[in-house]
């Protein structure tokens, strides 16, 4: 018998009922492909309210351990109290753990209603960087000491052209920071057999941070992918290698994307843009409420659904699972385990297809029946 064990975190809100209803299709799944050989093997750790009730604090040191020492995890979403003196506990997962890629699959179901003529084409995978560029945090507000020291050293020492009541962020990129979110994208690229990789920039006025990134994704694909990536030149110049390396300027990209989806395979890109990309493409194909996703260090594989804690429809078995259900699959794609993950996007355009869905989804599909979140993950179940 072989077992991966994936820690846990139920997570805030409407956590407790996406995971009672999903974490039983990924179970059903692994053991339709794999009968006894294979199993998850699920172990919670505790972060959020759960861990706050029980510990007294919201992210207890044993938790943390835990992700330190682990490969592979996955969370529910966990709720940032408004008010001052709370740190969000995702940002403070993702900066202790270092989870450098945020990365986001996109694909269409059919049945669910899309803005667009062909959502089938869209089928793409946004590597999206998450620790630099604006997520640094780094903004002074306008006509604080901060900002008025920091536009003063701009102009004085600097020469550069601020007003003094300027607010001021500063958007910090680093050749490594850029270098590792482009190698894991060509690394995956290359591994799930896609034929590009795109550079999503807006380097013509941005030169310095994002034409950089521009150019040390060139060069990492050049320094260490020799064998096997090569750019759109190269490429037309009768080049035969399994992976094309391209950029974008980002608002062009938006068009592209939306004209002519079909040319576009895996997205590497800085924060900010990876931000706005990664949501216009999940409502190019309808699904928002079903995007999944992993933010991922060198060492752990951290999945999650992309939807937060939806306190409005909390314990009443509204939510949709799918998320869940899809980052699980993410999951499963991830150790090698693709068979059961297959099984578990089929069922899922299959529960679509026959219109029984939750709430989110039953305002997008003509004709649909409203079904709670433990029906829905129980019709995937037979789905499989
Ligand atoms: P949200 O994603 O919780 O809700 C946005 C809208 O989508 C709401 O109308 C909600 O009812 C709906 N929705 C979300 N997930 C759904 C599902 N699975 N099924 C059906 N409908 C769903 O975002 P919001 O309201 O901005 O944030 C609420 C809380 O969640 C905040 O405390 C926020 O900090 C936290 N959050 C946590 C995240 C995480 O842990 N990764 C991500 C986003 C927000």
């Amino acid at each position: 018998m072989q077992t991966k064990t994936v820690l846990f975190i139920e997570g805030d809100g409407i956590g407790r009922e996406v995971w009672a209803a999903g974490r039983p299709v990924l179970d059903a799944a692994v053991a339709k492909a794999y009968g006894d050989f294979r199993k998850l093997d699920w172990q919670e750790i505790l972060a959020g309210k759960k861990a706050f009730d029980a510990t007294g604090d919201y992210l207890p040191e044993a938790t943390m351990t835990a992700l330190k020492n682990c490969d592979l995890a996955m969370k529910g979403p966990l709720e940032t109290p408004v008010g001052g003196g709370f740190r969000s506990l995702n940002v403070t997962l993702r900066q202790v753990l270092d989870l450098y890629a945020c990365i986001r699959p996109i694909r269409y179901f059919k049945g669910i209603e899309s803005p667009v003529k062909r959502p089938d084409l869209v089928n793409m995978v946004v590597f999206r960087e998450n620790t630099e560029d604006v997520y640094a945090g780094i903004e002074y507000k306008s006509g604080s000491t901060e900002a008025r020291k920091l536009v003063a050293f701009l102009r004085d020492e600097l020469g550069a052209n601020v007003d003094d009541t300027a607010g001021v962020g500063v958007k910090p990129m680093t050749p490594n920071g850029c270098k590792r979110l482009v190698r894991k994208a060509l690394r995956f690229a290359l591994d799930d057999k896609r034929p590009s990789v795109t550079l999503a920039h807006k380097g013509n006025i941005m030169k310095f941070t994002e034409g950089a990134f521009r150019a040390w994704g060139y060069e990492v694909a050049a320094e260490e992918f020799a064998d096997s990536v090569m750019t759109e030149d190269e490429a037309k110049n009768g080049g035969k290698k399994p992976v094309i390396i391209k950029d974008r300027i980002c608002d062009a990209l938006f068009q592209q994307v939306l004209m002519f989806p079909e040319q576009y395979h895996v997205i590497a890109s800085p924060n900010l843009n990876g931000d706005y990309l990664s949501d216009a493409l999940a409502a190019q194909v309808g699904g928002l409420g079903l995007a999944p996703g992993v933010n991922m260090s060198d060492d752990i594989a951290f999945f999650e659904p992309t939807h937060g804690t939806a306190p409005t429809i909390a314990g009443k078995d509204l939510a949709n699972p799918g998320s869940l259900v899809l980052s699980g699959a993410m999951l499963l794609e991830h150790v090698g385990w693709g068979e059961a993950a297959a099984l578990i996007h089929a069922a899922m355009e299959k529960v679509i297809s026959g219109k029984r869905v939750t709430v989110d989804l039953a305002g997008q599909i003509d004709g649909s029946t409203q079904v709670g979140c433990k029906e829905f993950g129980e019709l995937l179940g037979q789905a499989l």
